[in-house]
């Protein structure tokens, strides 16, 4: 049995990284999909890839009517939804506080904040609605980042953006527990997507001296690899997490253990 069969999922930031190789995963345990971008070229080529079951809604998660027309489509092309995982999000340039731009600043909270609380904002009526009438459950799961359980030095709003998606994360599980719905935030550390990747270039000229310095503070001592964290993504928002709500999963390679 696939632990997707026919679930509705909503994936946003799936043209790449974390949100690309999640599509991929949910569609092949099963899942019928609603995937989401701002980079619409980036949408076409991951549907083009995956085949039936998907329907695409380019967009920008900062903008409340998005979050508003993603559950409209899962409604209308399948039906339902069943578990969405709010996974876009940006970073800003390494700077110390004092030395950020303010209106880069104001984007990161738009994207990785708002962006997260529209979402749940419009999913969170439709799951409770479907669970009042046929007392099946659903998921959402906030993709945070190990920035919004501990200070991320010269990452400072990037790291205020994650404590507030976690905040959010707590607060909505608390809220909405007994109407059937599960809530979890996962914290990934530094992870092989293009947006680590490009970080690492910004650190050090080689790669091996900028992943160094990068996983200094891993009991690991290395990146994690993506299908390491969609795992975790999967069994947060798959039916097999029945009784965990609320929670902040530190996939990080011991950092929070120390
Ligand atoms: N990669 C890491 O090391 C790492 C670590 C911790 C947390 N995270 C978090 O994981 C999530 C996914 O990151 P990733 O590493 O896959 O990044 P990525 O840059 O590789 O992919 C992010 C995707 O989100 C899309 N996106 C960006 N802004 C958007 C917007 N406003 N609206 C809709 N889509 C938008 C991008 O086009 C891209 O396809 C993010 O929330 C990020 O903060 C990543």
């Amino acid at each position: 049995m696939k632990r997707f069969e026919d679930l509705i999922a909503i994936v946003t930031g799936a043209a790449g990284g974390f949100g690309k190789a999640l599509a991929e995963r949910l569609h092949a345990e099963g899942a019928k999909l609603v995937l989401s971008d701002v980079r619409a070229e980036g949408l076409d080529g991951v549907a083009a890839s995956l085949g039936d079951d998907v329907a695409l809604c380019a967009g920008d998660v900062s903008q409340e009517d998005h979050s508003r027309d993603l559950v409209a489509l899962a409604l209308e092309r399948f039906g339902r939804l069943d578990v969405a995982f709010n996974n876009a999000g940006i970073v800003h340039g390494f700077s110390k506080l004092a030395l950020l731009d303010s209106q880069e600043a104001r984007r990161v909270i738009d994207v990785d904040l708002m962006g997260v609380f529209y979402a749940m904002k419009h999913q969170l009526p439709v799951l409770e609605r479907q669970y009042r009438r046929d007392g099946r459950g659903g998921a959402i799961v906030n993709i945070a980042s190990v920035a919004g359980i501990a200070g991320a030095p010269r990452l400072g709003i990037y790291a205020a953006a994650k404590h507030g998606v976690i905040g959010l994360t707590r607060s909505a599980a608390a809220e909405y527990a007994s109407k059937g719905i599960r809530i979890n935030a996962v914290c990934p550390s530094y992870a092989r997507t293009p947006m680590a990747t490009d970080a690492l270039g910004l650190i050090a000229d080689d790669v091996a001296s900028a992943e160094k310095e990068l996983t200094r503070g891993v009991p690991m001592r290395r990146l994690a690899e993506v299908d390491e964290v969609v795992e975790v993504m999967m069994f947060a928002g798959s039916p097999a997490n029945s009784f965990m709500t609320g929670q902040a999963l530190a996939v990080d390679g011991g950092i929070t253990a120390v």
